[in-house]
């Protein structure tokens, strides 16, 4: 790669870095409707930097939802075309009070970038931004590129899967790989890409029972509690081997030979460390499986919330007339998520008491499936080279536990491989209180990244 690109990325990273906490100082949550303003700011700020940064087109594509991004710089259209996806909405920043420096004010702490955002997904989208900045101000460009943010990605990309099925917004995307930083590397020493993801459908349940809220020592003991009731269907839907209990649900899941398991178990990673970092005495989940691969190549059914009754300040005597919970499920590559609603849904019904009413449906209508990266595509092999020649080392192969919704349909509708190409950490507290991002993974980033391009451009 040319030396004068990593001087540049060099001698311009404090400003460069400046600009990302003007990006961090918008609130973009894409959850809270009243965000909105905050949305379109984030919009607009991408799209600017994008134009200044060498783009010859940059501008908002709007949707029923969020708008997106789209920009390009075509050099030579003979040559290989990237298009980078990422997203600039970001998870509400709540509880607010845990946070050392307040989320929406970016501070530098011990070499670490401290606010919302700036590892999911901000922090990663810059990087890009600046790398095709130092390839304009170069003019070293070894490749085409196109980029397309979206602003939904935290709420399950709905409207960007609407805009990909078009066949005309299919040929204005058109590209050779699709490329992705939103993802972790194992650690600073140790390399990897994510070549999987696993798929995501989220479901709220009620359970009703009297028609409003009763005196719980009048009623008490004669009705039936929806309180009460939706706590035990909720524990009825795993067993105590950590298996999902609903009928058929591993009916498509795939089984992996032990070859392929001992793969995926060879893997670095610390268990201790993994305990001691979120703070448990013991790992939980699947009799028969490790924690690599519980999370890798096997399904999850969490509980995200459960409310209903009084849970203010104080004694409130009341037997609730309502109860509710919100579920998602993480798929693995050959589930349905339709299938899995049904079954999920005839359980419940089977299992509910009489006397209450329980309903069992999608809550955002999110429904995506799990992605697996082709592992021998033209695009994994020039982001290994990248990794050796920026990292000094081959990169670990990576199963994810958690969800990009928007990465099958890339491979569906574009008929496109996927590269995961991200360098945030772990222990970024990504999504919690006190996210950062470090300056060294942001430097490092951007340095794979123009390798990337140039290893691509080549088609090496
Ligand atoms: N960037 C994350 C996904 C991720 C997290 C990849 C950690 C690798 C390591 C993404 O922004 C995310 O949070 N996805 C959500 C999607 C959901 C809200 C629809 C998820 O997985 O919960
Ligand atoms: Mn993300
Ligand atoms: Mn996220």
């Amino acid at each position: 790669m040319s030396n004068s690109i990593i001087q540049y990325l060099q001698e311009h990273q404090n400003r460069f870095l400046e600009e990302l906490f003007d990006f961090l100082r918008i609130p973009s949550i894409s959850t809270i409707a009243t965000h909105k303003p905050a949305i379109e700011k984030a919009a607009l700020f991408v799209e600017d930097k994008l134009k200044k940064a060498g783009a010859d087109k940059a501008y908002l594509i709007q949707t029923k939802g969020n708008p997106l991004v789209y920009a390009e710089k075509i050099i030579d259209r003979s040559l290989p075309t990237v298009l980078v996806y990422g997203h600039y909405d970001v998870q509400p920043a709540d509880p607010l009070e845990l946070w050392e420096t307040p989320p929406f004010e970016p501070t530098l702490r011990e070499g670490k970038i401290y606010a919302r955002g700036a590892s999911d997904d901000k922090g990663q989208i810059y990087m890009h931004i600046k790398v095709l900045e130092a390839m304009h101000a170069t003019q070293t460009f070894p490749c085409n590129l196109k980029f397309l943010i979206e602003g939904e990605e935290e709420v399950g990309s709905l409207h960007i899967e609407e805009f990909l099925k078009e066949k005309e917004n299919q040929s204005l995307v058109a590209a050779d790989v699709v490329l992705v930083s939103d993802t972790t590397v194992i650690a600073m020493d140790t390399p990897s890409m994510v070549t999987s993801l696993r798929g995501i459908s989220d479901f709220q349940l009620d359970v009703s029972g009297p028609k409003l809220d009763l005196h719980s020592g009048v009623y008490g003991g004669a009705v039936a509690n929806p309180a009460e009731v939706i706590c035990s269907i909720l524990a009825q839907l795993k067993d105590s081997n950590g298996r999902i209990s609903v009928p058929h649900f591993y009916d498509d899941v795939i089984e992996y030979s032990p070859e392929e398991r001992r793969k995926i178990n060879e893997q670095p990673f610390d268990i201790e460390k993994y305990k001691q970092e979120i703070g448990i005495q013991e790992v939980f989940g699947e009799k028969g499986y490790t924690t690599l691969e519980r999370v890798g190549i096997r399904p999850a059914l969490e509980v995200n919330g459960v409310y209903g009754g009084y849970t203010q300040e104080g004694i409130k005597t009341v037997l609730p007339a309502k109860a509710y919970a919100k579920i998602s499920i993480r798929t693995v590559p050959n589930q349905d998520g339709n299938k899995i609603a049904k079954q999920i849904e005839e359980y419940i019904q089977q299992i509910a008491p009489k006397g209450v009413q329980v309903s069992f449906r999608s809550l955002s209508g999110l429904q995506s499936k799990a992605f697996t990266a082709a592992l021998n595509s033209k695009g994994i092999k020039a982001a290994t080279k990248a990794f050796e020649k920026i990292w000094g080392k081959k990169p670990h192969f990576m199963r994810e536990g958690a969800s990009i919704p928007i990465l099958a349909t890339f491979q569906k509708e574009l008929k496109t491989d996927v590269v995961n190409l991200g360098f945030g950490l772990d222990s970024d507290k990504i999504h919690s209180p006190n996210e950062h991002f470090g300056v060294d993974n942001f430097a490092i980033g951007m340095k794979t990244i123009a390798a990337f391009y140039e290893f691509f451009g080549k088609g090496e």
